[in-house]
């Protein structure tokens, strides 16, 4: 699909190029690098802005056969459910505020621990496929969290976790055309 807002100045970038010119999915590392070598802004971003009162919103900018771009919009509080991305690669560009990233792993009797927590502002994180993570807008005083993500190939399911079960179940994550 085209890029989906005339008014979006990712438009014209080397970012959208390359997206555009891949013939197969990306490495993550070098997939990352080309998220860290993008420089964007809120304002470069606002066609594709819509929050959500009730949970974080996810929306479409691109997507081609080998990516899929999202803009996501977290209010304070707002977070997403522990996660993997399936088969799909994983980089996260914060934007606008401070994510919260948790990742996981199982522990001795099958149930998720909590290995470690970053903080990510103006940086770049990377995932992929069964790594197991949360992201949450933690910030004080009422912050908005805007980051944009890349997933290699487009996330067409995924595999959502509790602290209390030991299974997993897989869902197809919903994205707002914007
Ligand atoms: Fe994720």
């Amino acid at each position: 699909m085209p890029l989906n807002s005339a008014n979006c100045q990712l438009e014209n970038s080397d970012f959208m190029e390359y997206l555009n010119k891949l013939t197969e999915r990306p490495a993550l590392d070098e997939l990352v690098s080309q998220m860290e070598l993008l420089e964007i802004s809120e304002a470069h971003l606002s066609p594709h802005i819509h929050f959500r009162n009730k949970q974080y919103q996810r929306n479409l900018i691109y997507e081609n056969e080998y990516v899929q771009l999202l803009c996501i919009c977290w209010k304070a509080g707002q977070r997403s459910t522990i996660h993997d991305h399936a088969q799909s690669a994983c980089v996260v560009k914060t934007v606008t505020g401070i994510a919260s990233e948790t990742t996981f792993e199982r522990g001795p009797d099958g149930h998720l621990q909590e290995i470690a927590s970053f903080e990510y502002s103006n940086d770049v994180m990377g995932s992929e496929d069964d790594d197991i993570h949360q992201i949450s807008n933690l910030q004080q005083n009422g912050e908005d969290l805007i980051t944009l993500h890349c997933y290699s190939p487009p996330l067409r399911n995924m595999k959502l976790y509790s602290l209390d079960s030991k299974q997993g179940h897989r869902v197809e994550p919903l994205v707002a055309d914007s």
